[in-house]
């Protein structure tokens, strides 16, 4: 029997279980990722929250709130626990940096960086040695890492490394200096990408594990940051710091491709980082609207106020739809090169976005320091243009397209 196109769109959406295709879209978390995102937010509004606005002013890094988010197992949530982390998936990382980055953006990033850039990316290319000595401590957050890519003239332009990892036999000579290094002088552990052999290009870079101990190795300047004052931002210099040949990190000329796929998965933890500076504003206004009262009513029911709170309702709901749809495609061993990219730049303009009107929806208590979303504003700047900025994400985003139909 041939069915019209109405009736083919009847079966598809009917309600009748046994019409139902072979097929699911399920918006529902688990429970367990419920406790997770419910945990991760009392965590933040009990431990973070309280001294905020104070390191915030005073570029001071949050030494114990990062020691508990150890103690709970957010330093190393997706690691296995074989090697001291929580096992669990992104879509659960996601959620419990949402919440973080709703009270303190800045231990949000230092969480992110651990988790996805460094632990992730030793979890995934690293020897069972390295793993061993190292992971284990980052993971279980006794330490915590560093991801150094970016030098004074290569950011967006990650090939053009000038660091230099030269081949000693038994160790690399790594000479050079990194720029804008999160967690620069609390981590332990950096992954250096430095450029073994020139003459090969992106294919003679390697990714070596350095020791903050190790000799020739210093910490240079703490930048005066716009926002996530608390995180800890620095140039490093590597002076003949001699680096042993097994503490590099996938094969030989694979650390261009390690810093990309590495990447690929930290622009999702971003992206949450966006979405959570930026839900945070809207919860903030929110509660604002209700209280606060102007010409007589709660600003709340001043439409110009509503449709403010509307529109950046609706944006945050997108931003998250694209940062769960990430994750997920992670979890799943599916491709996520492009969502990823996709979920950092949308969510990193969303957080731009919101954060300006919440700071409008406040008026003159938006612009100064106690009602917190002035700050949310200038967290959400980084977002733009950390591990990745957001001309990088297009051009991601673009080249797939092309890719894409040029094939077809
Ligand atoms: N996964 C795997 N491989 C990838 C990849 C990915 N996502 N992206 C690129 N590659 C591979 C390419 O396939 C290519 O390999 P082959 O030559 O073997 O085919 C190689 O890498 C070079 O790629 P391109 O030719 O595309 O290189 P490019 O010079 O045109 O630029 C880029 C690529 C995407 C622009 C890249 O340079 C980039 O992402 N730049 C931004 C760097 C960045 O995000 N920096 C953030 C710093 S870290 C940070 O902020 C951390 C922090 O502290 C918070």
């Amino acid at each position: 029997m041939e069915l019209t196109q109405p009736e083919v769109l009847r079966l598809y959406f009917c309600n009748e279980p046994r019409m139902q295709p072979n097929f699911t879209m399920n918006f529902e978390l688990t429970e367990e990722h419920l406790m997770i995102r419910d945990s991760a937010r009392s965590f933040a509004q009990n431990e973070l929250l309280p001294g905020v606005i104070e390191r915030d002013n005073e570029q001071k890094f949050p030494t114990d709130g990062v020691k508990k988010m150890a103690e709970l197992g957010f330093l190393g949530m997706m690691t296995s626990p074989k090697y001291l982390g929580g096992g669990m998936d992104t879509v659960s990382y996601v959620l419990a940096m949402e919440e973080i980055s709703k009270y303190d953006a800045s231990s949000a990033v230092i969480m992110s960086v651990n988790n996805s850039l460094v632990c992730w990316g030793i979890e995934k290319y690293g020897t069972e040695d390295q793993k061993i000595k190292y992971l284990t401590r980052l993971a279980s957050g006794e330490v915590i890492g560093a991801f150094c890519l970016s030098e004074p003239e290569a950011g967006s332009d990650a090939t053009s490394q000038k660091t230099t990892a030269l081949d000693m036999g038994d160790h690399y000579l790594l000479n050079g200096t990194k720029n804008w290094i999160t967690n620069g002088s609390s981590a332990s552990i950096y992954l250096v990408i430095a450029q073994t052999d020139v003459s090969k290009g992106h294919r003679g870079i390697n990714c070596l594990i350095v020791e903050k101990e190790m000799p020739g190795f210093q910490i240079g300047k703490k930048e005066d940051k716009l926002g996530i004052r608390g995180s800890d931002t620095h140039s490093l210099m590597f002076t003949d710091v001699k680096v042993p040949k097994e503490n590099r990190v996938g094969d030989e000329g694979f650390g261009f491709k390690f810093a990309m796929k590495t990447l690929s998965g930290g622009r999702i933890g971003i992206a949450a980082q966006a979405l959570g500076i930026a839900s945070g504003a809207l919860e903030i206004s929110a509660k604002y609207a209700t209280e606060r009262k102007s010409f007589n009513k709660i600003i709340g029911d001043h439409q110009a106020i509503a449709f403010k709170l509307a529109d950046m309702a609706t944006k945050v709901e997108a931003a998250r739809f694209l940062v769960l749809k990430a994750a997920w495609l992670k979890d799943q061993g599916m491709p996520y090169v492009t969502e990823s990219a996709m979920a950092k730049l949308y969510a990193s303009e969303v957080a731009m976005e919101v954060s300006v009107e919440a700071v409008q929806i406040h008026g003159g208590y938006g612009f100064v320091k106690d009602y917190h979303v002035e700050r949310l504003m200038r967290d959400a700047k980084i977002t733009q243009i950390y591990e990745g900025t957001s001309e990088i994400q297009r051009m991601v985003i673009s080249r797939a397209i092309l890719d894409e139909a040029k094939e077809k």
